[in-house]
């Protein structure tokens, strides 16, 4: 518990491996690739790799369905190239986090395979099997996060087994102790290696209810007139988030704190009372991510309340990010366009900040928005499986574009990568923006430097300047933070004393100097310094 640990003073990238860049010219993104790409990493200054599922998988989850957690898909590399990917990480001064994925396996696992023969089998119990309902049927009425009944029929052993993903994504049973020891295999393999951590997928939901109830109806749905999957329809109290789940991270602690390796948590929880619980005993997960600014709209009063939670909850123990490879980007969630990204500039301005770890998902550092998948193209199966092609994960998971001049911009050798492009120009590619010093890539930079440079931005005393309206504003020691959340020009009246701009979402206003108040257009972001000479 307490003191400073590395991650503490991070910033961390999430590089999508299928769509980060691919070496071999078959339209994948593999491992190589990423290695020969790390030096972009270290030039924009982030300290902290995630990198998503590359291990052996059928790919109907595209690599969240993994069928061995020990080795690498050729379609991504071997075992080699993840040790020289490592090699070249550590060279760059670059922590690299894998993803871990132990809520499920993919069917094709040896451990289901196993399981799936006979109800005798040894490894049976690796997974959650259940007779039919009395009148036949499945045993309740759990559904699927991707559409669908979270129960199949095993025709031959006559039991349904649970998957709250795919079928093809057999839910393990989390209260096997076998299965646990698998799993301590598996940390210490990746961290003997030279791994510094673990993304935890759905880290909420290892343990299910001994008695599997029926779910009840949701009483009231989020705040707004949404529209309301199956899933979204019911009340997740028996499925996900049950108590004992922490005892998993309570025995992952003692496997990781050796290594000085973080456990940070995709807890999908997003009311923060509950989500506290992952982080707040620093006993288990050392931090979890925090959603919910995902899920809201660009609203002052809404923004604020979310970023409040975060320091008043468990300081420093949350991933603030803006997106990941599940969601809309948040350029396009903010309005898209100019708008759109100067929001989303202003929102990685506040949580650079924050007491927590700033997230950047691969693109937002160029201000993407989604793109367009037509039907035909498309791969993900939540649109396969027709429960929401609307929320397709695809249009936020298209290759990265590193330079004009090639049809997948600059991405693979192959004419054609995995996923289309989708609608970018060249002023959207890193190569461009990078010959731009006003660019987001830019910007991007400018701020994560700051971060790094200003160790009051990492430990300085916190507190929110009261009566700023819709601007959200804070004190971190010596530095202010400010962005105007409104739908219009503000002022921002100032504490005592003068202050220089060090960072602005108009590069051009940084190094000036400002007293008693400053304005900010709508969306505009700022950070101010005491001016030379003027101590506290
Ligand atoms: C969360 C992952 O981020 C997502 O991509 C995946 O489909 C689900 N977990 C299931 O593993």
């Amino acid at each position: 518990v307490g003191g400073v640990r590395w991650w503490h003073d991070a910033v961390a990238y999430e590089v999508y491996v299928p769509s980060f860049q691919d070496s071999s010219g078959d339209g994948l993104g593999d491992l190589r690739g990423v290695t020969g790409r790390l030096e972009h990493l270290a030039w924009l200054g982030v300290d902290l790799v995630w990198l998503t599922p590359f291990y052996p998988s059928p790919m109907r989850d595209h690599g969240y369905d993994i069928s061995d957690y020990v080795g690498v898909d050729p379609r991504f590399g071997t075992l080699e190239d993840f040790d020289g990917l490592l090699r070249r990480a550590r060279e760059l001064g670059l922590r690299v986090v894998l993803d871990l994925v132990p809520n499920h396996t993919s069917s094709d696992h040896e451990w289901f395979r196993r399981a799936r023969s006979s109800r005798e089998d040894p490894y049976r119990d690796y997974y959650l099997w259940r007779d039919p309902a009395p009148g036949g049927g499945r045993p309740n009425n759990w559904v699927s996060h991707f559409g669908g009944p979270a129960w199949t029929l095993d025709e031959a052993t006559g039991q349904y087994w649970c998957h709250l993903f795919l079928p093809e994504q057999p839910d393990l049973n989390w209260r096997n102790p076998e299965v646990a020891a698998e799993f301590d295999r598996v940390l210490r393999f990746w961290l003997d290696r030279g791994v510094s951590g673990f993304r935890i997928d759905v880290a909420h939901a290892l343990v299910k209810h001994p008695d599997f109830p029926d779910l009840p109806e949701h009483p009231g749905h989020l705040d707004g007139p949404v529209e309301t999957t199956e899933h979204e329809r019911l009340d997740h109290i028996y499925d996900v988030d049950q108590p004992d789940v922490l005892d998993v991270y309570r025995r992952w602690r003692g496997i990781a704190e050796p290594y000085d390796a973080l456990l940070v948590g995709e807890v999908y929880v997003l009311e923060m009372d509950r989500l506290v619980r992952y982080v707040d005993k620093q006993d288990g997960l050392h931090a979890s991510f925090w959603f919910a600014p995902l899920h809201a709209p660009w609203e002052p009063r809404t923004l604020r309340k979310l970023l409040e939670a975060v320091v008043d909850s468990a300081p420093g123990a949350f991933g603030l990010v803006q997106g990941s490879h599940d969601r809309s980007r948040s350029v396009s969630r903010f309005g898209g366009g100019a708008l759109g990204r100067a929001r989303a500039l202003a929102l990685q301005t506040l949580y650079t900040g924050l007491p927590g770890i700033p997230f950047v998902y691969q693109g937002e550092e160029l201000g993407l928005e989604d793109a367009e998948i037509p039907p035909e193209a498309s791969e993900d199966p939540i649109a396969a499986r027709g429960a929401d092609y609307a929320n397709s994960r695809d249009r936020c998971r298209t290759p990265m574009p590193w330079a004009p001049g090639s049809p997948t911009w600059g991405f693979s050798d192959a004419e054609r990568a995995w996923l289309p492009s989708g609608d970018r120009a060249a002023a959207d590619t890193v190569e461009a923006q990078r010959d731009d010093p006003g660019s987001m890539l830019h910007r991007y930079r400018a701020l994560i430097a700051l971060r790094r440079e200003r160790e009051d931005l990492r430990r300085g005393a916190f507190s929110w300047l009261p009566g700023t309206g819709d601007v959200l504003a804070y004190r971190r020691g010596e530095l202010l933070v400010a962005a105007n959340a409104g739908e219009r020009a503000a002022w921002l009246p100032l504490p005592p004393g003068g202050w220089e701009a060090v960072f602005a979402s108009d590069r051009e206003r940084e190094g000036r100097a400002v007293a008693e108040r400053v304005s900010l257009e709508a969306a505009e972001a700022i950070v101010l310094a005491r001016s030379p000479g003027e101590g506290a």
